[in-house]
């Protein structure tokens, strides 16, 4: 059947933005920055751009002056400070936090964190929040036209182990619209926060899923210009993590320095 509305009338909040950019347009300029990335890159440039022209507001998501270095508090240097009696393992199972079981794929994710010798980083509080099945998250500026699940909230947190693993069980996200330009949609992914032992050290970024044909589309993902590097934001479904009649698997390590360190963004971004 096909439909009789135009697409403003469709999605009535972005009528209003006639000027916005086609996904046409934005992947030809993420395709133009990749081809000229190829041609003439020397060393791999692992790290996001912070003015990444297809991405329309990260000119405004960063400092454009050097920035002021200030001694952190004294208090911000050993606090805080997480242990076992701060955080509850049920809070790892996204799945649990409400009467009933939330709508969509139940999945487990799971991995070590690591620093760049390999070595586990052991007690680090891993936090992540996302949208629910239908690519919601209960947030009232997300307002798009996707059911909100009463049994997912979407935020869980844990510790690693002494070997460095996290591991949640969650619901697979779906993929998200977002106001970039006409008809951007995210990849469906997950937001991830690294606690260090203090405040100065929290990292923050997302997981995606494997195979996922927003890639392509998406100039947040694209905006890591080096291939192999935003290919380590990319989990990998792993069948020894799935489990029988309950759950499927994924595995995703967090490389925190060196030359296969996990890019970490410096704020939230959609
Ligand atoms: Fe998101």
């Amino acid at each position: 059947m096909t439909s009789t509305l135009t697409p403003a009338q469709a999605s009535p909040e972005t009528s209003s933005d006639a000027a916005a950019a086609s996904q046409q347009e934005i992947t030809g300029e993420i395709d133009a920055i990749s081809a000229e990335y190829a041609a003439t890159a020397t060393v791999p440039e692992t790290m996001p751009r912070l003015d990444y022209p297809p991405y329309r507001s990260s000119i405004l998501r960063h400092p454009t002056k050097d920035p002021h270095h200030a001694d952190p508090e004294t208090v911000e240097l050993f606090a805080p400070v997480f242990g076992h009696q701060d955080v509850d393992a049920l809070e790892a199972d996204l799945t649990i936090a409400h009467r009933g079981e939330p709508v969509g794929e139940r999945i487990i994710v799971t991995g070590r964190v690591l620093d760049g010798d390999g070595r586990p980083v052991a007690h680090q509080l891993v936090e992540i929040w996302q949208a629910n099945a239908a690519g919601r998250y209960i947030h009232k500026r997300d307002q798009h036209p996707a059911p909100i699940d009463p049994n997912f909230t979407g935020v869980g947190r844990c510790l690693t182990d002494a070997d460095g693993t996290y591991r949640f069980t969650t619901i697979k996200p779906g993929p998200y619209p977002w106001r970039n330009h006409f008809n951007a949609w995210r990849p469906a992914h997950i937001h991830f926060s690294l606690f260090g032992t203090d405040f100065t050290q929290r990292m923050i970024t997302q997981m995606y899923f494997p195979g996922d044909p927003l890639f392509a589309l998406d100039p947040i993902y694209q905006s890591i210009v080096d291939p192999r590097a935003r290919e380590r934001l990319v989990a990998a479904y792993d069948h020894d993590v799935t489990e029988h009649e309950w759950s499927t698997g994924y595995r995703w390590d967090v490389v925190l320095t060196g030359s296969q360190r996990t890019w970490m963004e410096p704020e939230t971004t959609a």
